[in-house]
C-alpha cells in the first residue's frame, strides 16, 4: 500500500555544485551587490539557493537546486566577466536542500572582520552547517575550501 504521508514528507532530491574563482580586482562591492540582487531574483524563480563567500579576490560559491537549473545558472555564472579561473570543486546529486532560506547568502570576509568577527564566527553562527556537511559532500567541500582560504587568521 502507498504511504501518502511519507511521500508528502520526502524532501526533493537536488543537485549541488561548488566552485571557486578569482574576482576581477576591479569588481567593486557596489557592483557585486547589484549582481547579488539580480541573482536572488533569478535564483528564486529557478528554485536555486546557496551561499557566496568572498575574501579579497577569492570567491567560493555553492548553488543547489534542480539539475537543469544548476546547469543553466552555473553556465551563466562561469560566463561572467567579473571573475576568472572558474573551477568546479565538486558537484553531486540526490541531496537535500541546505540553504533553504537563502536564494544567495553572501559572506564577505572583509566586512565580517571590520565588524570584529572572525571567519570561525561565521561557521559558529550556523552550527547546523557543520552537521549537514557529514551527509552533503558539496557543503563539506565549501567549508573545507573556505577554511583553507582563511587559515592564516585562525
Ligand atoms: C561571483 C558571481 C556569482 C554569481 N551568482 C549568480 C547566481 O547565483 N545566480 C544567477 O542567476 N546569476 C549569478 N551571477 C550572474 C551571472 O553571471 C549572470 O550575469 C546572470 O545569471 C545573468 O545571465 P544571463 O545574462 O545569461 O541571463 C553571478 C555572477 C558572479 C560574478
Amino acid at each position: 500500500m502507498c504511504d501518502r504521508e511519507s511521500i508528502g514528507q520526502t524532501p526533493p532530491m537536488l543537485d549541488a555544485l561548488v566552485y571557486e574563482s578569482h574576482a576581477d580586482p576591479r569588481l567593486t562591492d557596489a557592483e557585486l551587490e547589484v549582481i547579488l540582487i539580480g541573482s536572488r531574483v533569478r535564483n528564486a524563480r529557478r528554485g536555486i539557493t546557496g551561499a557566496l563567500l568572498k575574501r579579497d579576490v577569492r570567491i567560493v560559491q555553492m548553488i543547489e537546486g534542480p539539475a537543469d537549473e544548476i546547469d543553466r545558472t552555473f553556465a551563466a555564472i562561469a560566463a561572467s566577466p567579473f571573475h576568472r579561473h572558474v573551477q568546479v570543486l565538486r558537484r553531486a546529486s540526490g541531496l537535500e536542500r541546505i540553504f533553504d532560506r537563502w536564494h544567495m547568502g553572501f559572506f564577505d570576509f572583509q566586512s565580517l572582520h571590520v565588524r570584529g568577527a572572525t571567519t570561525a564566527t561565521w561557521i559558529d553562527t550556523l552550527p547546523e552547517l557543520q552537521a549537514h556537511a557529514a551527509t552533503n559532500p558539496v557543503l563539506a567541500t565549501l567549508l573545507e575550501r573556505w577554511t583553507e582560504i582563511t587559515s592564516d587568521v585562525r
